[in-house]
């Protein structure tokens, strides 16, 4: 049988998702994206992919993160991406915020890494070919090169906003001087950074703590946190072992190293703690974030309708008390 023509959820803005202005920018983000770093690859199933793709759509989730390497195999994610495009999203590009990156390895041989003009440009138009797009929404140096001069990263991200391949720019993980540079440069270039990536979560407070959200915000960029569940850990997932096809059970980017006994504990204490405030440990993980005013957006990750569906919850959890700020503040540092 013929799968049907993907119509979206007509009441997809009145579902219960929230939008957060993004620095000072024209542009809204929903408090949750999704990212498809892993679950969108060659090695998954497009059916598993596009019911997530469509599930977020209807769901108010406009903002899908990618980057030139996610997969596996590299590539694969965009791929899978132009074709969830090309199948179903095609009629509502409009309605989509899209980003890409380029910074980490991506090809064999000098050009196919780190922050090169030569990289950034041909990196890009690789991604637009595969996710099957005229121009991407955001588009992003995904690490901080400390070889190649800044001005030649930042202005790679000037000139292809200029040739109308991306409509903003951001910076992902750069250090907090280095971010300084790009804010000044990329403003003074008529091309403001829109936003900064980094991992933030309840276990990983580093943007936190080097004062990169404070400088963001005082730089009118926005910030988006990156594996706000510290890669399933910060949820349910691994409270009675490692299940099958759990990302620690893959062992690329989560290793069971990471599931010390300390760890465990910390797990556990919180997973009660979500409990008693009528939240799964995943909604509440995310709640933390989102308390923030200085964050725009959480990035989650998913490998099922199911995990998403209560992930976006989060959105609509109760605020934190003083006391319950302090007491996972005990449990984790
Ligand atoms: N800029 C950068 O350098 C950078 C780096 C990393 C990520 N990112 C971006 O951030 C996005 C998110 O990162 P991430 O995937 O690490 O995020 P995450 O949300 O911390 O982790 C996602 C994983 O957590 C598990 N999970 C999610 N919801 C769950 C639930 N309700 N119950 C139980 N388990 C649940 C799933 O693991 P299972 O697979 O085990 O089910 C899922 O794959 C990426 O896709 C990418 O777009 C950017």
């Amino acid at each position: 049988m013929i799968n049907p023509i993907y119509s979206p959820a007509a009441d997809r803005y009145e579902n219960g998702m929230k939008y957060r202005r993004c620095g000072r920018s024209g542009i809204l983000l929903p408090e949750i994206s999704l990212g498809l770093w892993h679950n969108f690859g060659d090695v998954n199933t497009l059916a598993n992919s596009m019911e997530m793709a469509h599930y977020a759509f209807d769901n108010g989730i406009v903002h899908f993160d990618l980057a030139n390497n996610y997969g596996p195999s590299y590539g694969s994610a965009e791929e899978t991406f132009g074709i969830i495009m090309k199948k179903s999203f095609l009629p509502y590009r409009d309605e989509l915020f899209i980003s890409s990156k380029a910074g980490y390895d991506m090809w064999p041989g000098p050009y196919g890494n780190w922050g090169s003009r030569k990289y950034l440009m041909a990196s890009l138009d690789q991604s637009l070919k595969r996710m099957n797009l005229d121009y991407v929404d955001l588009f992003y140096s995904h690490r901080y090169d400390p070889e190649t001069p800044l001005e030649e990263t930042l202005q790679a991200l000037v000139d292809i906003v200029r040739q109308g391949k991306a409509l903003y720019v951001g910076i992902s993980r750069w250090p907090k001087e280095a971010a300084q540079t790009a804010y000044e440069y990329l403003a003074a270039h008529d091309v403001p950074c829109l936003i900064y990536q980094g991992k933030y979560n309840i276990f990983d407070r580093e943007p936190e703590e080097e004062g990169i959200l404070k400088h963001a915000k005082e730089n009118g960029a926005g910030f988006i946190g990156f594996s706000p569940l510290a890669q399933g850990l910060l949820t349910d997932r691994y409270l009675n072992g490692i299940p099958a096809g759990s990302r620690i059970a893959h062992n690329t980017s989560l290793s069971k190293d990471e599931l010390t006994e300390k760890r465990i504990a910390q797990i556990s204490k919180l997973d009660e703690m979500a409990k008693k405030r009528g939240q799964t440990l995943a909604e509440m993980a995310l709640s933390w974030i989102l308390k923030d005013d200085f964050v725009t957006s959480v990035i989650v990750g998913a490998s099922s309708v199911a995990q998403l569906q209560k992930n976006l919850k989060a959105i609509h959890g109760p605020a934190f008390t003083p006391e319950e700020l302090a007491e996972i503040d005990r449990i984790v540092l």
